[in-house]
């Protein structure tokens, strides 16, 4: 596995985190996040009935809410983290969630090429939430060159998380937040939507939205042209 996923799995951890017996994480955004996420993306993901892998789902509360309120589509989650595809297994287990995976998936290494991957056979959507920030650009390229690939034609690449719009920050609270990201690694910061819609458009992804979330993050979304 490539360093990406080295410096932040600990921010789950049982101990920071209130983790369960079973091995269940809690972010400490998920109840703020969810309902806003599930609500913006009803409109592009509550009447398609195929199958969404998400990357870097973490503790794999938002995977599972995922799955539960868009009961059509197969929700497929992944990490390369074990300790938080063990989080991911135990709250679909908890909360009696069909949830597919957890897959152990890298999105900066050959992802699409996995076997695993292919199993799942042309995707409605790659989502990613919080990810491509506190990782290195590659992981962001992985994901992109990977959804490319892996989406059925008019599938959404979904990214949920703060970003640099109009090559600006949005608010205080962000350029606070991406300075210390380039403290802990000089390759984390936040990333700019039209660099992501560059690199997207390589993997023939055009841009579909833009959509404003609470507290200075955003939903943007790239479909696989037809
Ligand atoms: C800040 S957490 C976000 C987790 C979850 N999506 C959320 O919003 O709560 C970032 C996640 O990205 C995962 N990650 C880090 N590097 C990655 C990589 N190269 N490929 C896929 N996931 C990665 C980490 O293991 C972690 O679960």
């Amino acid at each position: 596995m490539t360093e990406p996923t080295s410096a932040h799995v600990a921010r789950y951890r049982p101990e920071s985190h209130g983790g369960e017996d079973d091995g269940r994480l809690r972010s400490p955004v998920f109840d703020r996040v969810s309902p806003v996420f599930l609500t913006a993306m009803a409109p592009w993901l509550g009447r398609r009935g195929g199958t969404v892998l998400e990357i870097g789902a973490g503790t794999g509360q938002q995977a599972t809410a995922s799955e539960l309120a868009f009961p059509a589509l197969r929700w497929v989650a992944s990490d390369p983290d074990p300790v938080h595809r063990r989080s991911i297994a135990a709250w679909a287990a908890a909360l009696k969630a069909p949830l597919g995976g957890p897959l152990d998936i890298d999105a900066s290494a050959d992802w699409a090429g996995l076997p695993e991957v292919a199993a799942l056979g042309p995707l409605d959507a790659v989502v990613s939430m919080n990810v491509i920030h506190i990782a290195p650009m590659a992981v962001a390229r992985g994901i992109l060159a990977g959804a490319g690939r892996v989406l059925a034609p008019g599938g959404l690449c979904v990214f949920y998380g703060p970003f640099v719009v109009g090559g600006r920050m949005i608010g205080p609270g962000n350029a606070a937040f991406d300075a210390r990201l380039r403290a802990e690694n000089p390759d984390w910061g936040l990333r700019d939507v039209a660099e992501i819609e560059e690199i997207g458009a390589e993997a023939g992804l055009g841009f579909a939205a833009l959509l404003a979330m609470p507290a200075n993050n955003r939903i943007l979304i790239l479909q696989k042209t037809l």
